[in-house]
């Protein structure tokens, strides 16, 4: 048996018995922490952890390796609940005609977006996507990634967005990290539909979601609830039918505006709804009354130039809040939650605990997680962070842009 004690930790965070399963309002400041403490894991499970005043010492030396935690924090990984990692290529063309003043919007209105994206995938292999997707997942372990939720979406056909499900099943079978599916047909209308919306509806009810149920490729729907994209009425079919098939609706809403989508969706059971650059008091006001998780993405805001989410706000008002990163190729192309955690403090007036607590337990959740990943308890075998030495927990934030894991335990 593999057995690993760490020792001297500065501080051993989100640990504890029965945590909550959410943290919102005034509870985001929370944090369950030890300090100068240790941790045991056998075979990756956590066997025992405390306060090194209370350590009991070794009393069988077979097999184990001592880490010396000493300046060092122990986290649980983070859980990214958002994500669009499976694409064919990079889309740095429209970063660059951003630059020369065309917006994310008018970018996808001359054919470029997810169009562009959809184009691109339809001429590379299962295979191929498989083999780019794998590395990536890799370089985002590396960063202190845990648990991750994959979406489809970039194929708009019935034999591209099966053949992008089956490359995240593939996934999930090829790695130890946690991952989680999301069915994304309804992600933008194919050009040959873009004036019989109904052909395409049809094909995602009548012709995609069968098959998926089928082959069991998905644990949720998404529909990208926006102007030029799905209405309110439009998303609502499709959730509906996502239910029928057995999969749970987490939606991409309120990007550009507030249309109603969040009611929506939270009326149709959704497990969260993500973006929320645009929120209207309605919205707020039906996440209060509800179960749904808010999703913010800091990554895509600051990216295509666009408003921030108001973690404020929603606080405020007592919503927990979540933190993704979204990464995809054409509105954020980066899965580093260490870059999410910085700009969730600086850009959105998070502080470290609030952000931490939202790139964790309540990622989780917003993952279908919660039981398993973003904290650190007896029995866990979920994958676990060890830091480089560093003064404080809210360093991690502050340095922005540097990678201070120095361990991954358990991926
Ligand atoms: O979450 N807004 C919709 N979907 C993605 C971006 C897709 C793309 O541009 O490729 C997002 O930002
Ligand atoms: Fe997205």
């Amino acid at each position: 048996m593999a057995k690993i004690l760490m020792k001297n930790i500065r501080g051993l965070v989100q640990v504890g018995e029965n945590l909550p399963k959410i943290r919102k309002g005034k509870e985001m400041q929370e944090l369950s922490i030890l300090e100068n403490a240790f941790l045991a894991l056998e075979d990756g499970e956590v066997v025992g952890y405390g306060l090194m005043e209370d350590w009991e010492g070794i009393t069988d030396w077979r097999d184990l390796e001592i880490v010396d935690a000493d300046g060092c924090f122990v986290l649980p990984a983070f859980c990214d609940s958002h994500t669009h990692t499976v694409f064919a290529k990079t889309r740095e063309e429209e970063f660059v005609d951003r630059i020369h003043g065309l917006t994310y919007e008018e970018i996808a209105m001359k054919g470029g977006g997810i169009l562009n994206s959809a184009r691109k995938l339809a001429d590379m292999s299962e295979d191929e996507l498989f083999e780019n997707a794998q590395l990536r997942i890799e370089k985002i372990i590396a960063c202190g990634t845990g648990a991750i939720e994959i979406k489809s979406g970039y194929g708009l056909s019935v034999e591209s967005e099966l053949k992008m499900l089956r490359v995240i099943k593939r996934l999930k079978e090829n790695n130890k990290i946690a991952i989680k599916a999301t069915f994304l047909g309804a992600h933008a209308f194919p050009a040959e539909f873009k004036e019989n919306h109904r052909a395409y509806l049809d094909l995602i009810i009548h012709e995609m979601l069968p098959q998926i149920e089928k082959e069991r490729l998905a644990e949720y729907i998404d529909v990208f609830c926006e102007r030029n994209y799905y209405s309110v009425e439009e998303m609502e079919e499709v959730l509906q039918a996502g239910i029928k098939h057995g999969l749970t609706p987490k939606v991409h809403v309120n990007q550009f505006s507030a249309m109603g989508g969040v009611a929506k969706a939270i009326e149709l059971g959704a497990l969260s709804v993500d973006h929320l650059e645009e929120i209207a008091t309605e919205d707020i006001e039906a996440l209060q009354n509800s179960e749904c998780m808010p999703v913010l993405l800091p990554g895509c805001s600051h990216f295509i130039g666009i408003p921030f989410g108001d973690s404020r706000r929603m606080i405020t008002a007592g919503l927990p809040v979540a933190l993704a990163s979204d990464f995809n190729p054409g509105s954020t192309p980066n899965y580093n939650l260490f870059t999410v955690w910085s700009l969730a403090c600086i850009k959105m007036k998070m502080t470290p605990e609030e952000a931490f607590n939202a790139l964790t337990i309540n990622a989780a959740y917003a993952m279908g997680l919660s039981e398993t990943h973003g904290k650190i308890f007896l029995g866990s075998k979920s994958p676990i962070i060890l830091t480089n030495e560093i003064p404080s927990l809210a360093y991690l934030p502050y340095s922005f842009g540097e990678n201070n894991v120095k361990r991954i335990f358990n991926l």
